[in-house]
């Protein structure tokens, strides 16, 4: 790699030198800028044009460019010079200027001289290939001994904390029990937290708050360099309390866990002569101490920290618009600013710094007209003293930032425009001094909300208790607007961020600028297509910068290496301009590449400016899609199934082909409710039905079993139900994998569609399931005769189930429309002289099945199977067509859901005694892996099927073949419930490996004949 980068710079400097006829230091320093920005690259090191210094005289320099390492700290620098220069000359003279001399290279593109720790280490003619490669390799072997200790204590901190954290818990208790001093202290600064933040802060919050304090004040003035935080009323405080037990060798001996952590902090931080980098530095700190400290809170609350690359470009961008719109700057007067989720206070720091150059004015803004709200006291507490520092930082003087609310900011809602008003709900809640910020803030007209607000949709296991709360105004506007005009089935848009967006759509002025970091979900998801409408109609300009990522769109991506914040949600930015009088919004898009990694994502925003961005207008259709507009016909085709035909009560209404449809089974306690074996079932359920009835308030239930705020309801309601083994049914959990589940109204939470289902199978039990478009999920279909799961085409999508027919009070009924097959009838005419066959019902359901299968379908439709329920096509005019489609859908049908009776193929099995496992007495090792280009499926240690014919594996059900979704299922895994794992953890897959074998022979068969199938239909004229 590193030779085809020099290749790449020696001819790439060629190029330059031949158009630019020059030696020229600007034209061709793009070459070297470009190898160290490559090489750079592979060792995770980020490029930094024009970086500024500080030197030891405290005067500023920018040196060419800086490699950083992650954490911000520098790795190495580079200073190009002109061809006609001295370089010695101006080497020297650099120096004298106060450059770094640790890892630095000048070049004037005719030689290249490295030095390192004060020392000329290498010089070489840049043309000279293998000497240059030596010189960067020796520039980028350079390890700064801070860093590699600052990685280890970091890792070690993680390890390290609990223990501390405990200490200091317990020494802090037995303070309060024997030492008066401390318990008076620690009164005191209760009083005065509570009147200075919140009443409802309690004694076990001073406690949090000490630990933190006493764990990261070594943090705040090493980074910081400073001591003005001391001035800080809170910290001055805390300094008090701490100082009545916790000083001399208490202190030392019980940080001392920590001590190698610090010193590397003091290390590295030493290197930082930026004060943006200070800010990354303490950001990074601090979101790891978080997520150690208090992971639920983290989590819930989204703490994590934004890049500053992303809180400078929405800054700048903020600030263009204004000018664009308005004529004003952000710096100017009655521009007031909010962060309403400020976390560490990035936003405003950054604003300070974006401020720097006008001291006179950043003295108002700073005073008045920049404001922040915070709802976590630790957040709110390292906020407050990082703004601060900052201030003082830039000013050389301290100034109490007044402008902090500890608030959550979607309770204060309404009254705002009622000159200092604040919603009743907070009276009471909140400390004078506190509820004075809120009501000066609400006595101002905001023009600019900016920020990173959180966005986590809803939580995963109830046991947690780490559940969002409701917010009911901001909830019923929400309901109002970005729901009254969507058209998905079920909607998300409770989303903390959509709450977010409602929110400051809310609060800004009429003329106003809102930018946000948030969730990417809105841009093209089934069920933010109100939220679009909306956002066009209530703003004049909107303006999206896509930054993709979304890991589970994608399953090529990787949070860490390809998410900006490092998570699985993929990233937007958005800036929406609000205008008086404006009648609906003009919507620009820009994205950046999928695969782009997201420190280069970070290092195109790090020089790129909202203003100069070449953007693409979007024109949204009629269903407020932006993304992927399609112009086929799909409109004109016959829908699958409607909210409206559900819901309809006469059967002119009914204009779909299907009546009823649904989601699969939700049980939210899988591990409970399902098993391989109905014995292993009937044990776990009698022991969570009687779990269940012995529980006696569910208001803090135990954790023996998986609660859910349904279950809690039902426990409430007296439903009991004993256990019953005719409950014990089969089920459809994923493609070609059927288990036992135990059919119950009260454990399973959601029944979705299980309620019209026919039991007791018979020629009706049959369904189509289809991905919900709204999971962003690769799309699949397949049919199945058991009760489906939620989940049955994937852990993260929902599955939409389409029966054959279905259950009404008095027994079955159809469920094709009669619309449907009147159309169908109407469209296919007998042909000329033959018999007519009459088309009926069940015809047209495999009718649909195959069109569902049609690879010609498929891509012509791909775009709107993502996010709208499938349309059917009527092929070909003739009724001879019409029942070849059908007949190819039956015998789909037949395979997909007989899947168990077909003939297996015949695959090749290889057994080789596993001697190793065997004379430990053990099993042969589950691998089930299949292995495409051999043709194999390895089975275990011992066994393997040869012979897998490669159409098999091309039969794909979403991004997975159907081979490999049995050999997914069979693999064994720890159950994730506690108590299952410790009770119930029966599964071990030598036990099963006869019928998986047996399974994936059949499976082939299928796989192969759905392939036959398939091909037929794409040589076939429609
Ligand atoms: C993504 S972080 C902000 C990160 C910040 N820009 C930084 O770089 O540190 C979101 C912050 O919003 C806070 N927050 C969450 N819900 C809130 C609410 N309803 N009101 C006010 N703050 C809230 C969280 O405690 C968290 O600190």
């Amino acid at each position: 790699m590193s030779q085809v980068l020099i290749n790449q710079y020696l001819a790439q400097l060629d190029v330059l030198r031949k158009v630019g006829g020059t030696h020229r230091e600007s034209v061709v320093r793009e070459a070297f800028k470009d190898l160290l920005k490559g090489w750079g690259k592979q060792h995770d090191l980020v490029f930094i044009p024009e970086y500024k210094l500080e030197s030891a005289t405290k005067d500023t320099r920018f040196v060419d460019g800086a490699l950083l390492h992650e954490l911000r700290v520098p790795f190495g620098y580079w200073e190009a010079k002109d061809a006609k220069d001295d370089l010695d000359a101006e080497i020297e003279f650099k120096f004298k200027r106060g450059y770094p001399q640790d890892n630095i290279i000048f070049e004037d593109s005719l030689q290249a001289v490295l030095i390192q720790h004060r020392a000329e280490v290498m010089r070489c003619d840049v043309t000279d290939a293998h000497a240059l490669e030596k010189l960067l390799k020796l520039f980028f072997g350079f390890e700064r001994a801070e860093i590699a200790d600052f990685r280890q204590a970091v890792a070690q901190f993680k390890t390290d904390l609990p223990a501390v954290l405990e200490a200091l818990r317990a020494m802090i208790e037995r303070e309060h029990a024997d030492n008066a001093a401390f318990t008076r202290a620690s009164k005191k600064f209760l009083k005065h937290a509570q009147e200075a933040i919140n009443p409802g802060l309690t004694a076990a919050d001073v406690r949090e708050m000490l630990i933190q304090h006493i764990l990261t004040e070594e943090i705040f003035s090493k980074v910081f360099d400073s001591e003005f935080h001391r001035d800080n009323n809170v910290a001055r405080e805390l300094y008090k309390l701490e100082a009545t037990f916790f000083t001399g060798g208490l202190k030392k001996s019980t940080l001392k866990g920590l001590e190698a952590y610090y010193a590397a902090i003091r290390a590295a931080a030493a290197q930082i002569g930026n004060h943006h980098e200070k800010q990354t530095f303490l950001k990074v700190i601090y979101e790891n101490f978080y997520k150690v400290y208090n992971a639920k809170a983290a989590d819930r609350l989204g703490v994590v920290y934004t890049p500053n690359e992303i809180v400078r470009f929405m800054i700048e961008g903020a600030d263009w618009l204004c000018e664009k719109h308005f004529g004003r700057n952000l710096i100017d007067r009655d521009v007031e600013i909010l962060d309403p989720a400020t976390g560490t206070g990035t936003f405003i720091c950054e604003l300070l710094e974006h401020f720097r150059g006008t001291p006179a004015k950043l003295a108002h803004k700073y005073k008045e007209e920049l404001h922040a709200n915070e709802v976590a006291i630790l957040p709110y507490y390292v906020a407050n003293l990082n703004i601060e520092a900052t201030y003082a930082a830039i000013t050389g003087e301290y100034a109490e930032f007044q402008n902090l609310c500890f608030v959550d900011t979607l309770d204060n809602v309404g009254l705002h425009t009622q000159a200092h008003g604040v919603t009743a709900d907070l009276f009471g809640s909140v400390s004078e001094v506190n509820m004075a910020r809120i009501k000066r803030q609400n006595g101002r007209k905001i023009s600019v909300i900016i920020g990173n607000p959180p966005y986590n949709a809803n939580q995963a296991n109830e046991n947690d208790n780490n559940k969002n709360r409701e917010y009911p105004e901001v909830d019923a506007r929400i309901r109002q607007t970005y729901i009254a005009e969507s058209t998905a089935q079920k909607t998300k848009l409770y989303d903390m961020y959509a709450r977010f967006f409602r929110w400051a759509s809310d609060r800004l002025d009429s003329n106003g600028v809102l930018a946000f970091v948030t969730n990417r979900s809105f841009v093209e998801s089934r069920t933010f297509d109100g939220f679009r409408k909306v956002v066009a109609q209530e703003f004049a300009e909107l303006y999206v910068v896509d930054l993709g990522g979304d890991v589970r769109a994608n399953p090529k991506l990787s949070g860490t290496k390809h998410n900006v914040f490092g998570i699985q949600t993929g990233v937007a930015i958005s800036f929406l301009v609000k205008r008086k009088g404006s009648k609906g919004g003009r919507v620009f898009y820009a994205r950046r590449p999928e695969l782009e990694t997201a420190e280069e994502k970070l290092a195109w925003l790090g020089s790129a400016a909202l203003s100069g961005l070449s953007l693409e207008e979007i024109r949204p259709d009629a269903k407020h899609n932006w993304l992927n507009l399609t112009s086929n016909d799909f409109e004109t085709l016959m829908p699958i199934a409607s909210k409206d035909v559900k819901g309809a009560t006469k059967p002119s209404q009914e204009k779909a082909i299907f009546k009823q449809f649904g989601f699969g089974v939700s049980t939210n306690r899988d591990e409970w409710v399902y098993d391989d074996s109905p014995e292993v079932l009937a044990n776990k359920v009698s022991f969570l039905e009687a779990q269940y009835a012995g529980q006696k308030a569910t208001k803090e239930p135990d954790t023996v079993i998986k609660w859910s705020r349904n279950l809690k309801r039902r426990h409430e309601q007296g439903r009991r139900e004993p256990f019953d083994p005719k409950r014990i049914v089969r089920a459809a959990y994923r493609p070609y994998y059927a288990t036992w589940l135990y059919d119950s109204s009260l454990f399973i939470d959601e029944l979705g569609i299980r309620e019209s289902l026919v039991s007791g199978g018979g020629a009706v039990a049959k369904h189509i399931i289809v991905t919900d478009p709204s999971a962003q999920k690769p799309w699949l279909a397949c049919a199945a005769a058991d009760v489906p799961d939620l989940h049955f085409v994937g852990a993260a999508a929902g599955a939409v189930c389409l029966p054959l027919a279905r259950k009404v009070d008095g027994g079955v009924a159809d469920n094709i429309t009669d619309w449907s097959l009147a159309e169908f009838r109407k469209h296919y005419q007998p042909g000329r002289g033959r018999k007519p066959q009459p088309i009926i019902k069940e015809a047209i359901f495999h009718y649909v099945y195959a069109v569902l299968h049609d690879p010609a379908y498929r891509e012509k439709y791909a775009q709107n199977l993502k996010r709208e329920f499938p349309r059917i096509p009527f092929h070909g005019d003739s009724e001879s067509t019409f029942w070849q489609w059908a007949a190819w859908g039956e015998a789909l049908m037949a395979l997909h859901i007989g899947y168990e009776q077909v003939a297996p193929f015949a695959l090749v099995r290889t057994d080789v005694a596993d001697e190793k496992v065997r004379a430990a007495g053990q099993s042969p090792k589950c691998l089930l892996k299949s292995d495409k280009e051999a043709g194999r499926i390895l089975i275990d240690s011992e066994t393997t099927l040869v012979g897998v014919p490669p159409g098999a594996w091309a039969y794909m059900l979403g991004n997975r073949c159907a081979i490999d979704w049995v050999l997914d299922q069979y693999k064994e895994k720890k159950p994730k419930d506690p108590t299952i794992r410790e009770k119930f953890d029966t599964y071990r897959f030598a036990d099963h490996k006869e019928k998986v074998i047996d399974l994936l022979m059949r499976v082939t068969t299928v796989s192969v004949e759905t392939g036959r199938i398939v091909t037929a239909m794409t040589s076939h004229s429609r």
